[in-house]
């Protein structure tokens, strides 16, 4: 692919969705944007990219940023931010004397589901320890194939073998043939909606705890810093963040301060609920 039809490419993914696409990546646009440009009846890349220097329909917009999105994720996802999510931030939760005893949760970038229904499972598990609370699972994502994906909640013997442990697979799946389905009792904990994270998040409400686990790894620095001081400002003020094991507020905002010991764990800077996370994160 040439320069300049790669900069268009480059363009588009970076103001549609945020994506980078650095030039050692153009293979990837052959190989993923193929299958979109046979779909939207174009003989080639080329013919496609033509149309996309014209006024391109917004569909064929969408089928490109869906078609450049990695959707690479797992059950218990790195293991210690579940175990963080049920032994420091629920009992924190537990503790609080709260009026409204209402957990809401947000998985900013939820891809086919594994991480929403991974706390779902948990929370499942912990309800009998929080009687009277009600627990309410956001899951986003730019991605409407990828959700729809996550709303069926079936999944293949490699996924449910990658991160879930089999007590969860025997208790909340039901397997047919080859695949297995999670059952509605943990579907229904999880209301699934298409959200860029490049929008307006006013329209989502507010949130005590954030995941936005491996997707601003893929945008620039100012990118992640008005995506994160914009989830912040949707945060109660005793909320929890979490990124990905690989991603940091460290050099991007000032918004968020890290609870020492937790890679990946992050609270508002102004809040003062962390000294008490990080003694319990300590004890367990
Ligand atoms: C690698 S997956 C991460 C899934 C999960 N959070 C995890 O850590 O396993 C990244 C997801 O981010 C989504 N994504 C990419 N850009 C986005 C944007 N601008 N707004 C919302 N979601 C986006 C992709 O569609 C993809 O499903």
């Amino acid at each position: 692919m040439n320069i300049t039809d790669f900069d268009i490419y480059g363009d588009l993914l970076k103001k549609e969705s945020g994506l980078v696409l650095s030039q050692d990546k153009s293979y990837l646009i052959e190989s993923r944007l193929n299958p979109v440009a046979k779909k939207w009846g174009y003989e080639n890349i080329g013919n496609m990219t033509n149309a996309l220097r014209a006024v391109p329909p917004k569909e064929l917009i969408a089928d490109i940023v869906e078609a450049m999105t990695t959707n690479e994720t797992s059950f218990f996802r790195d293991a210690r931010p579940f175990d963080i999510f049920k032994d420091t931030i629920l009992p924190y939760y537990m503790k609080k004397p709260s009026a409204n005893k209402h957990l809401r949760i947000w998985c900013a970038a939820a891809a086919s589901g594994q991480e929403p229904y991974s706390l779902a499972m948990l929370l499942k598990e912990e309800a009998a320890k929080m009687p009277g609370w009600r627990f309410t699972i956001t899951a986003t994502d730019i991605s409407n194939e990828i959700l729809e994906q996550a709303k069926g909640g079936v999944y293949s013997q490699f996924e449910v073998q990658r991160g879930l442990p089999i007590m969860f697979l025997m208790k909340y799946f039901t397997q047919n043939g080859d695949k297995w389905t999670i059952n509605d009792e943990i579907k229904k904990m999880v209301n699934y909606k298409y959200f860029n994270l490049l929008k307006d998040m006013s329209v989502l409400g507010k949130f005590d705890v954030v995941f936005c686990r491996n997707v601003l790894i893929y945008f620039d620095q100012p990118m992640k810093k008005d995506i994160m001081e914009r989830i912040s400002k949707q945060m109660a003020d005793d909320g929890f963040f979490f990124l990905g094991g690989a991603e940091t507020i460290l050099g991007i905002t000032e918004d968020f301060k890290s609870v020492s010991n937790v890679r990946g764990l992050y609270a508002k800077h102004d809040s003062h609920h962390v000294e008490q996370v990080q003694v319990a994160v300590a004890a367990n």
